[in-house]
């Protein structure tokens, strides 16, 4: 059967470069892009949909005989706390618009994405497990929390087919995340090769689960192909890449940049960096589906220069 898939959220950090993957995989004319506006020098299907509009989403879904949905479309963790129920608003709706077209539709499968956001202070910080009790500090994890229980709810109820993953923080040279938590992490490296002396707005220690673009990427559509019998989560996996302090960073790129320089002036997003977990315990996503990450501090480090300069 031909897959044809639609991406919403496709101009963001993760969904610019999971849509020239999906591209690569299903080939060009099966994948249609979504967002809120076209994304310069784009090639390939793109409708514009603002993902809190049923009706436009259906339209499309119906207009191109989509059969997958991958929902990428949200506002982070940072920007999120500063319209706390336009967030909610929208991460939900959104995910409940695309929830229902499936449903009603008929699409065999949806990717969700989650996120390490879920976490919240009462859970030990070193290789948080799976099954946490969930008591997020933001609106953004409050909103990953009820996704995760209503795509396992489609899945019972209904049977659909929706996987999802808790991301760490996702660092690619390919694209700028959009107000999040982790974004120094791509940030930094940006400063670094222009020879810009970086201030950071976490503290020198603090900790977080983080991920290489490649490996988010690969994680996404291995989880995708993973025989149905073989997930065992149906509310979101966690998935390790690497885990690293500013500090951590910082010299790892002053190896290659001897001169970079770094202040640290920790804001409102420190305080919700505190709250989420320092290294992530994945291994129900080895289990059911073999996930391995390829990327460390230092390689992910090497590749991220070369691919910038
Ligand atoms: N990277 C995201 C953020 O910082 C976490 O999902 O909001």
């Amino acid at each position: 059967m031909q897959e044809k898939i639609l991406i919403t959220g496709a101009g963001g950090q993760l969904g610019s470069v999971l849509t020239m993957k999906l591209q690569e995989k299903f080939g060009v004319d099966h994948v249609i892009a979504t967002d809120l506006y076209p994304k310069v020098g784009f090639s390939g299907h793109f409708e514009t949909l603002d993902a809190t509009d049923y009706q436009k989403l259906e339209s499309i879904v119906i207009k191109y005989s989509i059969t997958q949905i991958y929902h990428l479309a949200a506002i982070l963790s940072a920007n999120g706390e500063k319209t706390p129920v336009k967030t909610w608003d929208l991460n939900m709706k959104t995910l409940i618009n695309v929830l229902e077209v499936s449903r009603i539709q008929g699409l065999n499968k949806v990717f969700y994405p989650s996120s390490i956001a879920v976490f919240g202070a009462n859970a030990p910080k070193d290789n948080t497990s799976q099954d946490q009790f969930l008591l997020p500090s933001t609106v953004y994890g409050m909103s990953k929390v009820a996704g995760e229980n209503w795509v396992n709810y489609y899945y019972t109820k209904y049977g659909l087919d929706v996987r999802s993953l808790r991301y760490p923080g996702v660092i690619g040279y390919e694209t700028l995340p959009g107000g999040g938590t982790t974004d120094y992490a791509v940030d930094i490296f940006h400063k670094a090769i222009h020879n810009k002396p970086f201030q950071c707005f976490l503290s020198a220690s603090a900790q977080l689960p983080m991920i290489y673009m490649e490996d988010a990427i690969r994680a996404t559509l291995e989880l995708m192909e993973t025989p149905k019998q073989n997930i065992t989560i149906r509310s979101s996996y966690n998935i390790a890449g690497m885990s690293f302090t500013p500090n951590q960073l910082f010299l790892m790129i002053r190896k290659t940049y001897p001169k970079f320089t770094i202040t640290y002036h920790p804001d409102f997003r420190q305080e919700i960096a505190d709250t989420w977990p320092n290294s992530i315990d994945d291994s129900f996503a080895v289990r059911d589906w073999s996930w391995s990450p390829k990327y460390d501090l230092e390689s992910m480090t090497e590749s991220m220069i070369k691919n910038l300069k």
